[in-house]
């Protein structure tokens, strides 16, 4: 089969379903005010390491806002954390993904704990193996073909805390985190396994 996006002949888009697993950037974020914030975005990834940078993408419609709460608070302080859902907090990540009042903390709705991050205000998901505390670096509006207004939002990773536990004889222990990517659909899976191959050269 072969189609192009724009007369794609599934009931359901399937675009979403092809290019997976997409691991989720859990991000936390504070406003001016210092309410916190947090949702989770699969258009996410790593993107550079000297010095490390992080993208994600907020999708929104026009109308009230062309900006999801997570984007209008990083436009406003300029800071985030990335944050990482596990088998254990997966529900809780869901749950944080309610299209909330601005002001209403999801940390408080998905019963998250807190931790203070060292060098942003935006607190860490203090349940996470993970967390990249970073500065917001540039934004870019990506092409839309509908009312759905995308911005790029591109972070430099300034700190990272990693769970002591998760650190075996100086390597990370990946697969111990029991990561939470996303698939298509409602499908999800859980990084519990892995392989190893050496580079060609
Ligand atoms: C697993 C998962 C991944 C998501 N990924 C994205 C994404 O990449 N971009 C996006 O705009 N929304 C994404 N969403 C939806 C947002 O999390 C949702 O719109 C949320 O309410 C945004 O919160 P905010 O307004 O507090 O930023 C995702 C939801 C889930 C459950």
């Amino acid at each position: 089969m072969f189609y192009t996006p724009k007369k794609n002949p599934f009931t359901i888009d399937p675009f979403k379903s092809l290019i997976f697993p997409r691991p989720i950037g859990w991000i936390s974020s504070v406003d001016k005010k210092g309410n916190a914030n947090l949702a989770p975005y699969s258009y996410f990834n790593a993107i550079a390491d000297d010095p490390p940078q992080i993208m994600f993408a907020s999708a929104a419609p026009e109308l009230p806002s062309k900006f999801k709460d997570s984007l209008a608070n990083i436009l406003e302080t300029k800071e985030f954390v990335v944050n990482f859902a596990t088998s254990i907090t997966r529900k809780q990540m869901n749950l944080s993904s309610l299209d909330a009042f601005k002001d209403q903390d999801e940390f408080v709705i998905a019963n998250l704990k807190k931790r203070k991050s060292r060098l942003v205000k935006p607190p860490s998901v203090a349940d996470s193996p993970v967390n990249l505390e970073c500065k917001l670096l540039k934004t870019l509006k990506l092409k839309s073909n509908s009312k759905k207004y995308t911005t790029m939002i591109v972070g430099e990773v300034m700190g990272i805390f990693i769970k002591d536990k998760f650190i075996k004889k100086g390597r990370v222990d990946s697969v111990a985190m029991r990561y939470v990517a996303r698939m298509g659909y409602s499908e999800y899976t859980t990084v519990s396994s892995k392989f190893t191959m050496k580079r060609p050269d």
